[in-house]
């Protein structure tokens, strides 16, 4: 009876799929509102790993209904694969479990052309986006040249837009980006082929998700990528191109802001960041390729090595302000056992003085010595602890450090990749105690 977003509160990659996937016993329904295959999501059930960039992270719950809302940007190729990969590890053979948007935008493979050709070109001056063609997508969206699912049913409306957005694109593929031309009768028969072939899963979502509101379901609104990867509140320009805030909700989905009940904050217990950008809190030593190792900081979309750090309040509390956070929870604790000291970032030394918030100006974000404060670490494994009485008191008082910092309660503690290695301390619907 109860709606909740859930956001990552770093930039991505906090573990946000685990958690869906755990929430989505109490839930009826998971959407995801903005971004597309930038995303991995990593659900491991047993000994079976499953990443999935575009459908929501409930799809492996039999009896669950997953949407993707308008918000997102659909690389329908891609989705194709994704959902083939997750037949054949026995998942989604009911195809009613899974609706699409009306009025999503699709990526075309020229958005994909344009943001690889354009991060090749920018050398050093390069976002390190995952090339999936995210920003490009978005920009059309925004110029209002974007191509919706919808238009992929009336034959001379795509026709028109496949042509005007050619004659834009080619000549710069080739010309600038030293990039292959797109041939407008193929995308024409490729995607009419894909809509046919994806059209069961169409509807009205808003009208859908209003409906299910006004029925009294558990809705999971699943974000992707983290608060500061944001296009307005992240270290622009180093973003994704969506706003990955709880906001983003609403609009991505066709539901007003009085719907929604709760935000759920995913914090990874250290920071990683992939691509470019400041990270105030960056190790480049041997505790930074231990978190990387322990970790395993690698990109679940690119492979990439995530750079790490040491929890950075200042970053958090700016996702508690600016997604309105009412819980947290926290994941990856695991990996930090075996540390003798544990850095907390509480503020930035900026021109000598302390700053509490996180600065607009990203150059003083890159030039910022953090300020922290150390507690304790804990030698013991805790990948089998699952009562949170059971923590070593270090653990706990790590733990409790955070709270008091960011003054929003942790309701979920992760310790270990699989859906067992978790301490759930409250449901995030009602939040009553289990
Ligand atoms: P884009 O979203 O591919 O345009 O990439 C823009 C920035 O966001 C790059 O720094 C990416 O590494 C980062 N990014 C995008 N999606 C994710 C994600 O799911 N996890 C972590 N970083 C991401």
């Amino acid at each position: 009876m109860a709606n909740i977003i859930l956001v990552g509160s770093q930039w991505g990659d906090e573990g946000k799929g685990k958690v869906v996937d755990i929430y989505t016993e109490f839930a009826d329904v998971v959407i995801r509102f903005q971004g597309g295959g930038n995303a991995g999501h990593t659900i491991v059930i047993g000994d079976q790993q499953i990443i999935l960039h575009q459908i929501p992270s409930g799809i492996c719950h039999p009896d669950k209904l997953c949407i993707i809302g308008n918000g997102m940007v659909l690389d329908l190729e891609t989705l194709v694969e994704e959902i083939e990969l997750l037949r054949k590890n026995g998942y989604f053979f009911d195809d009613s479990q899974l609706l699409i948007s009306e009025e999503v935008h699709l990526v075309m493979p020229y958005h994909r052309l344009l943001d690889v050709g354009k991060e090749k070109k920018a050398g050093d001056k390069k976002i390190g986006t995952t090339g999936r063609g995210i920003g490009p997508a978005y920009a059309d969206k925004i110029n209002r040249t974007g191509i919706r699912f919808i238009d992929l049913f009336d034959e001379n409306v795509f026709r028109e837009k496949l042509e005007i957005n050619l004659a834009e694109k080619n000549p710069y593929l080739a010309n600038q980006l030293d990039q292959p031309e797109c041939n407008g009768n193929e995308l024409f028969e490729k995607f009419t082929a894909l809509g046919e072939n994806l059209k069961p899963h169409l509807t009205n979502t808003s009208v859908t998700i209003n409906r299910l509101i006004q029925e009294g379901k558990n809705i999971l609104f699943e974000g992707a990528q983290g608060a500061l990867l944001d296009i307005d509140h992240g270290t622009y320009p180093y973003v994704t191109s969506s706003s990955t805030t709880a906001g983003a909700a609403c609009t991505g989905c066709g539901i007003g802001p009085t719907k929604i009940d709760g935000v759920v904050g995913i914090v990874k217990a250290y920071s990683t960041r992939v691509g470019e950008g400041p990270f105030p809190t960056e190790q480049h030593n041997e505790i930074g390729e231990r978190l990387q190792e322990h970790g395993k900081e690698f990109g679940a979309t690119t492979g990439r090595p995530r750079r790490c750090g040491w929890i950075d309040t200042v970053v958090l509390r700016h996702a508690v302000r600016v997604n309105g956070l009412t819980s947290l929870a926290l994941t990856k604790l695991d990996v930090l056992s075996g540390m003798e000291k544990i850095k907390i970032c509480r503020a930035y030394r900026i021109d000598g003085c302390e700053v509490a918030e996180f600065p607009a100006n990203i150059q003083k974000v890159a030039d910022s010595a953090p300020v922290y404060e150390e507690v304790e670490g804990w030698n013991q494994d805790i990948s089998a602890v699952r009562r949170n009485e059971d923590l070593p008191s270090a653990a706990k008082n790590y733990i409790n450090v955070l709270q008091e910092l960011l003054g929003v309660e942790f309701i979920l503690i992760s310790v270990g990749a699989k859906r067992d290695g978790t301490i759930l301390l409250k449901n995030p619907f009602t939040l009553e105690r289990i």
